[in-house]
């Protein structure tokens, strides 16, 4: 039998994840583990290169990212879940690309000067943060990887991955990295509660192991069509972030009726929104309870990050080995 193709994703630790994170990207890790031999790892050590002067959430935020993957249904029978400083061979490697990785490629990196304006509230002229994408290829090529399903905001570092694994080959004659493809993950476009890309910054998320209390409170607050003031004046749903939200959490069935109702003022925003919670707070449930169970079981938690930084060691020794023979230091 052909070997699995490899596939590996990591994950800045952000904390609790919410309905934009498991749809954007969780629920595809779920399923590619079925199929491919999955990496996925929380890359701790890319949230200090922006939050270096202020450390103390990323230990909590990669602890909660992590349960909340084991909750979302990430299972370590089947994939490799780890936690990335707690492999030091992704330092040595992101040492070594350094060297022969030309300053211009991480300068014309289009997200290091967004980045930079986005948060110009934290000193962003760092050595660390110009070579967040080296410790990125570092963490992919690593484990060899063939795939690496990310977000659109992703590809200019795939790409630049793929521009230093091609240039390690070929300057110390080796075939040890394959090039990587960046998988697009196509997702539902799942507005915040006020209409706006979904944010722990802008603090319109619902979070994945949300309460049904806070279910039920985020999404009776939640915006609707603007236009419609008067419970029979007639809507237009494709307006509405609600109507996204039933798109993904109704039946075909209750989304026609919906629409309809919403066009004709046969249904009213509170009974549109009760629907909706309805069907939220179902979905929800089977993670909400897994992450429940595992906040008590808090040494079987560590005993799977412990197995899994075993796993993903073996193989990146496995590669350094080769990578130092190649360069022959
Ligand atoms: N930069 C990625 C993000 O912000 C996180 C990340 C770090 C990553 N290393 C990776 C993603 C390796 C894929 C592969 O989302």
């Amino acid at each position: 039998m052909a070997e699995r193709q490899r596939i590996l994703s990591g994950m800045r630790p952000t904390g609790r994840l919410h309905l934009g994170n498991l749809h954007g990207a969780l629920e595809n890790w779920v399923q590619l583990q079925n199929q491919y031999d999955c990496y996925f790892f929380v890359a701790d050590w890319h949230a200090l290169t922006t939050d270096y002067a202020s450390p103390e959430a990323i230990r909590q935020n990669t602890w909660d990212m992590f349960l909340d993957w084991l909750s979302a249904g990430l299972d370590p029978q089947l994939c490799t879940m780890f936690i990335q400083s707690d492999i030091k061979e992704h330092a040595e490697l992101y040492l070594l690309l350094g060297m022969i990785t030309p300053l211009p490629w991480l300068e014309r990196n289009p997200t290091y000067k967004e980045q930079q304006q986005q948060l110009d509230q934290k000193d962003l002229s760092t050595y660390g943060f110009l070579g967040y994408p080296v410790l990125q290829a570092a963490d992919i090529i690593i484990y060899r990887a063939n795939g690496v399903p990310v977000g659109k905001d992703q590809l200019p570092h795939i790409e630049l991955t793929r521009e230093i694994a091609r240039r390690f080959n070929f300057m110390y004659k080796s075939e040890i990295f394959p090039i990587p493809d960046g998988l697009l993950t196509e997702s539902p476009v799942l507005p915040g509660l006020d209409g706006r890309k979904m944010s722990k910054s802008y603090g319109n998320c619902i979070f994945i192991t949300e309460s049904e209390k806070e279910i039920s409170e985020k999404i009776s607050k939640m915006m609707t069509d603007p236009q419609r003031i008067r419970r029979n004046d007639p809507g237009d749903p494709e307006v509405s972030p609600v109507f996204a939200y039933h798109k993904l959490y109704s039946s075909p069935a209750q989304v026609e009726q919906i629409a309809e109702g919403c066009r004709t003022a046969g249904i009213g925003c509170v009974e549109c929104k009760r629907i909706l919670i309805r069907n939220v707070i179902s979905r929800l449930a089977p993670i909400r309870e897994r992450r429940l169970k595992l906040e008590g079981e808090i040494d079987k938690v560590k005993q799977i990050i412990a197995d899994g930084a075993a796993r993903a060691r073996r193989e990146s020794v496995i590669t350094m080995e080769l990578v130092r023979r190649a360069i022959g230091i």
